[in-house]
Parts: C-alpha cells; structure tokens; sequence
C-alpha cells in the first residue's frame, strides 16, 4: 500500500469516523445519519409497542402486513422470537433503562423452551438463541444465560452432519420437498453461537463444525458470479452437493437479496472468528455484487431478478442486515480504502432506512416499513418484519460505538479473554 494511499484514506476515514462527511441520498437531501435521533425514534416505537403487546401467553411482535397497523404475534418456536427480546436488549444497551431490562429478561426468559427435548428444533437455533440469550449475556454477564447458549449450540451442533460437513438446516424439507441434505444460506448466521460456544467452555469441536460448514457453503452454494442459491441440496450418503434451488427467492437461478446479505454478514463474522484471510476476500466479493445490483436508494428489490421491477417491492430488511455487517466489515478491512468504501455504503444504507420512506413513523409501532419476508409464500410483502428492526438497531449501535472509536470485535464479548487477539488493522 502506498503512503498516499494510506493517508487519503485515513484522512476520509477520519472524516467519515468524525461525523463531517456526509451522504447524498438519490433525493439530494443530506442522509447523515444523526444516531441518536434514530435511536430515540426506536426506543419511541419499542414503547409503543409494549404498550401495544400485552406480555403474555407466550406471544412475541413478529410482522405488520402493509395493510396492518398492528403486530401480528409469534409463539416461542417460530424462527424469529429471537428478534425481539434482541430489540430490547439493544435498546438497554443504548438507554440503559431498567424497565426495558426488565422486558428483555422476560422475553428471553420465555426461550428457554427451545431447549425442551420435545422441541426438536432446527438451525433456526442460532438466531432465537443468540439475539436473544447471547444479547442478554454479553450485557449482563450472568452465569445462566451462557448455561442456556451452550445447551442452545448442543442441540444446534446435532444437526450437523459429518459426511456433508454442513448443518442440516430444515428437516421437515427432507421428506416435504425430496431434499435430503438441505443447507440454507441464513444457516451462515448461525454459525456465530457454535464460534461463541468453542471459545467459552463448549465443545472445540463446535469451531471446526463451523469453519467447515461456511467452506463448504462457499464451495458450492455462490455460482460463479458470487451470488447465491438459498438451498444446498446434498447428498447424505456420498456427502456430494446435489443440486441448488430456491424457497424465498423468485426462480433457483434467480439472485434473491435477503440470501447475498445472510452470506455477507455471515462471512464477515467468519473471518473475525478464524482470522482466515480467505474469508476476508469472499466477504468482499460477494458484497461487490451486491452492490453493483443495488438500486440508487440502497434498499434491494427483494430478488434482483424479479422482472416486475422497478415495480417488485423493496426488501429494507436485506438493506439492514448488510448495513450491520458492512459497519464490522469496515473495521476488520485490511485495506483501507476497501474500509472507507464499505463504511461509506452502510451509512449511506443506514441513511436511506432512517428517512420517512422506510420508517413507519407514526402509522405503525415497527421501526422500518418495505421488508419483504415470503414473497412466494405470499405473505410479509412490502411489510414490516422484526428481523428489519433488529439488525436496525443493532447497526445503529454498531455506527454510534464505531463513533466512539470502539473496535466492535472487542466489543461483542466482554467477557473474552483473548479480546485482543482481532488484529484487523483499521481503527477510526
Ligand atoms: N428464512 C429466513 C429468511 O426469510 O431470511
């Protein structure tokens, strides 16, 4: 890297870390995103929408069709109940107010199901157990929590099937659809818990289910243009992969978007838990594609390959989830003007999210609106979706620490010990 390089680039970093550089949205209004102003517009709706839900009979905030104004519940075993309590645990990182505390405590307290042996569960393990007991343990460092997460990554670890070396992801998709080892792309999120689980008292094993489960994943489900199919179907005897094929996007070849952002924060929190470089350079690749298919605004088209658009609706969720991953992504660059680049884009995503298109405002107690979940399924179209809200606010938390000049990989679990040992070179 040459000097020069090196300075522009820190000297725009520093800019941009600074809060002086601003975004242009497509409008050319000014999109800096003010942090604290949005996340006290999500702690506005989070009130709201415990005033709203009453906290009983097991039910959690999961969707608000557009038609809707009011949340449609969820039972505890749906795979999004991890999102809420989430919410609210990084809504008490922020305030620290104990009566959001007490409402996080509760919701993940109510998880514990999960873990009955009744339940059978799948790899959704990852992401009920890890936004909502994983956020609890890392703010409040109590023992039972972590008792909770690594019983979670035991059961998880027990979809993992050796031949393969990926976790089976949908079991139930063995016999309804012919697909005998399945792995979906949302299955690279739940991975971090079996990361988590090797490095505070699980099994070690766990590591190295995870490492080969995401190589795997990057051998054979990213076509040769770096976009993915949601299933891996598998082999069970030979282990070979089979075939790729859709459940969520438009077509099997089609690029559905909500699958590229899974993969690109899941391949950012592989490469800050292996420190492999080759990680680094899948994330990067398949973000670029991202990218170069995102419309002026940032916030995809639910599958990129919809023929309706520019008429197919928008999917903010995608646009959230990458925004989160992007912010990390920044700081464990090895390239700094790879680094600005990506800041950059997540808080330009992060400004288009916070203006009056993609949030409900007043109409609804959600924070983000044109969340596409399950357009084949006909459902969650043009919507609002806990998982939008959740990665929101988690990269509203990760923009406002990197602010501070906070390392996020330092951050994520105060109770390592090895906490240093990140080494990405980038630090405004
Ligand atoms: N099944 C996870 C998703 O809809 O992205």
């Amino acid at each position: 890297m040459k000097k020069g390089r090196w300075l522009r680039s820190a000297v725009l970093g520093g800019l941009l870390g600074l809060g002086i550089y601003s975004c242009h949205a497509s409008d050319g209004k000014d999109s800096m995103v003010d942090v604290d102003k949005e996340l006290q517009y999500c702690d506005t709706q989070i009130k709201r929408t415990l005033y709203e839900v009453k906290q009983n009979e097991y039910q959690l905030p999961r969707r608000i069709e557009k038609e809707e104004a009011a949340w449609y519940l969820t039972d505890v075993y749906d795979w999004t109940s991890g999102f809420w309590p989430g919410i609210l645990w990084y809504n008490y990182e922020n305030t620290r107010e104990e009566t959001i505390k007490e409402h996080a405590v509760c919701y993940t307290e109510w998880l514990e199901a999960l873990l009955n042996p009744e339940h059978k569960g799948d790899h959704d393990l990852g992401f009920q157990l890890f936004c909502s007991f994983g956020n609890a343990y890392r703010l409040t460092g109590e023992e039972r929590f972590k008792k909770t997460l690594l019983a979670g990554a035991d059961k998880l670890a027990g979809f993992y099937n050796p031949k393969v070396g990926t976790i089976l992801s949908w079991e139930h998709m063995v016999e309804v659809m012919g697909w005998p080892h399945n792995t979906i792309m949302d299955n690279m999120m739940n991975l971090e818990i079996l990361f988590w689980a090797a490095r505070n008292g699980g099994k070690k094993e766990y590591y190295d289910m995870a490492v080969s489960h995401a190589r795997k994943t990057m051998e054979n489900q990213f076509r040769p243009d770096a976009t993915n199919y949601h299933v891996a179907v598998y082999d069970t005897v030979t282990g070979a992969f089979l075939k790729g094929v859709t459940n969520q996007g438009y077509a099997d070849e089609s690029f559905w978007a909500r699958g590229q952002a899974w993969g690109i924060y899941g391949y950012t929190m592989v490469y800050r838990e292996t420190q492999d470089k080759e990680f680094l350079r899948f994330a990067e690749k398949i973000t670029e594609v991202y990218l170069e298919r995102l419309p002026e605004d940032l916030v995809p088209f639910w599958d990129f390959d919809d023929p309706a658009i520019p008429d197919a609706p928008r999917d903010a969720s995608s646009a959230a989830i990458v925004a989160s991953a992007l912010l990390e992504l920044s700081q464990l660059e090895d390239n700094p003007e790879k680094a600005v680049r990506y800041k950059e884009y997540a808080i330009r995503m992060l400004g288009s999210l916070s203006s009056e298109k993609y949030q409900s405002g007043d109409s609804k107690p959600s924070f983000l609106v044109h969340s596409t979940g399950n357009y084949p399924g006909g459902y969650e179209i043009d919507a609002s979706i806990n998982y939008a809200d959740h990665y929101y606010i988690e990269a509203l938390i990760r923009y406002k620490k990197i602010e501070q000049g906070i390392r996020l990989s330092e951050n994520l679990y105060p109770d390592r010990e090895n906490k240093n040992s990140y080494t990405g070179m980038l630090s405004f």
